[in-house]
């Protein structure tokens, strides 16, 4: 069974109550009860944190022995050198995704550290980035 995991970093365990317009009124639990039985042949790990080091952590834990890490840092997506340099250093592929369209929103977010060192990236589409990402890496 492959084993994928899913690491969404600050304010994104806001979804469904953050900014609805941008980000969609559906909670990320509500999403991944769905997905998770979409793809029951897939085990699915969710794991979401504020705080940079712990993703960084979890990245570190994960990226030796998953077979993808499908990745919404968020914020620290437009900042963290960290986190750039932890996806360089594991091994397992990292997806980077995001729900919305970042290039259609102000400058600071047009810039991602995590770009140059991820398989590939998917945004714009809501949700359904990630479900997509899933099956990127199947
Ligand atoms: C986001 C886009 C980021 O610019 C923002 O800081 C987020 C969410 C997205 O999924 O669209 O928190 O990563």
């Amino acid at each position: 069974m492959k084993k994928l995991i899913i690491i969404n970093g600050p304010n994104l365990n806001l979804l469904g109550k953050r900014e609805p317009g941008i980000y969609g009124s559906l909670s990320f639990t509500e999403f991944l009860e769905e997905v998770k039985s979409k793809y029951p042949e897939v085990s699915i790990d969710y794991f979401q944190s504020n705080i940079e080091g712990e993703l960084i952590n979890k990245l570190q834990e994960v990226g030796f022995s998953y077979d993808g890490i499908i990745l919404n840092a968020a914020a620290y997506t437009h900042t963290s050198v960290g986190i750039g340099d932890a996806i360089r250093a594991i091994e397992t592929p990292v997806i980077e995704v995001h729900i919305s369209n970042t290039y259609s929103r102000e400058d600071f977010r047009h810039f991602s550290y995590i770009s140059p060192v991820a398989k590939g990236v998917i945004l714009g589409f809501g949700l359904q980035s990630y479900e997509l990402a899933i099956q990127s890496l199947l």
